[in-house]
Formats: structure tokens, sequence, C-alpha cells
């Protein structure tokens, strides 16, 4: 489908499931979106970069901009897929030490739907700080696919067997629910 001008950042994690985000990528196209990809720096070894510029048209971004350089498009929409234990930690506490973290600091004040599509197992999902990073994200009106239904936590040490049924769909879907799809 045609691009109708609005612009989804996907945000991948150094998870496992990042291999795959190319297919998330493929349905938010599917539905009209112009797709911006950025990275986390750590995310950088586990993506195929060329792949994934090539299937958006834009340059996979993992660093803040110079100062001198233009400021790329507004996302109208924010997916973070795989969410990792270390970035939804961050995000909730505020920090901006990624150009990714950055984004998503910025995000709940300036109306930016957000969806966080966790990937940890079940000894990070066992955390007190975890938990308590999902309850203030949500109050913040963040949306955190986690839980029964939703991403539901592997154990430790099976995460290569979970990629083919990471749901990746419940992100796009989650988006058009709360009204910041298309
Ligand atoms: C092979 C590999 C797989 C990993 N899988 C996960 C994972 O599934 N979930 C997670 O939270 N962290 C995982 N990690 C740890 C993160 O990569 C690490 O915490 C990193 O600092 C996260 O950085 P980021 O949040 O900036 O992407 C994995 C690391 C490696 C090397």
């Amino acid at each position: 489908m045609r691009s109708l001008g609005r612009t989804l950042y996907i945000i991948v994690c150094a998870a496992g499931a990042a291999r795959d985000v190319s297919r998330l990528v493929g349905h938010a196209q599917d539905e009209g979106w112009a797709v911006q990809v950025i990275a986390t720096p750590a995310a950088m070894d586990f993506i195929d970069v060329v792949a994934l510029e090539d299937q958006t048209g834009r340059p996979v971004r993992s660093r803040y901009r110079k100062p001198n350089e233009p400021r790329p498009p507004r996302a109208d929409a924010i997916i973070v897929a795989p969410a990792t234990f270390n970035t939804i930690n961050k995000f909730a506490q505020g920090m901006t030490d990624t150009y990714a973290l950055g984004l998503l600091a910025e995000a709940p004040g300036l109306g930016i739907p957000v969806v966080v599509l966790p990937f940890v197992n079940s000894a990070f999902a066992a955390r007190a700080p975890l938990r308590h990073s999902i309850d203030n994200l949500r109050a913040e009106g963040v949306t955190v696919l986690f839980g029964p239904g939703q991403f539901e936590p592997h154990p430790a040490g099976t995460g290569a067997e979970q990629l083919k049924d990471y749901p990746w769909h419940l992100a796009l879907k989650a988006l058009n629910t709360r009204g910041g799809g298309l």
C-alpha cells in the first residue's frame, strides 16, 4: 500500500527478536505507514541494516544527529519492539543516553502514542524494577504489551526458540486500538 505520509518510528533494541523486525516493518507499510527504523547502538549488531534501509528507503538511525544536521521528520507514532529490560527501565526513569531513549523521553509529553512490546525472559520479568517501570509507563499513557494475551515472558535461555511466535502483530493492533493508527 502507498504511504499516506504518516511516519511510524520503530525502535529496535538488542534482543534476539530484533533480527526479524522486518516483519513489523512490512506489516506497518501494508497499513500505509512510512517507517523509520531507529536502533539502539547495541541493537546494530542484531539487525540487517542494509536490508532494513532497502525496505524502508530511509537510513537506520542509532545516534543523535550533530547539532548542524537537519532534524528528521517527527514521528506520528512509536513502536518499541523488541523492547529490552534495559531500555524499558531507562525509558521509565527518563534517561536519554541513546538516541532511541531521547526520542522516547519526549514522546509522551508531545502526545505521540507509544507502544512497547517487550522481549524479556522470566528472570528479567521477575525483577521489581521491570514491574515498576511497566506500571509507571502505563500511568504515563504508554501502552506496554506485557501480560496474558500480550507478550508473556519465556524461560531464561530459551529466547531463540521463541522468535517465531513473537507477537509482532499486537504492536500495530494496539496502536490502532488506542487511536494512534492510520
Ligand atoms: C545474544 C543476546 C541476546 C539478548 N537477548 C536479550 C533479550 O531477549 N532481552 C533483553 O532484555 N536483553 C537481552 N540481551 C541483553 C541486551 O542486549 C543488553 O542488556 C543491552 O545492553 C541492551 O541494550 P539496549 O536496551 O540499548 O538495546 C541480549 C544480549 C545478547 C548478547
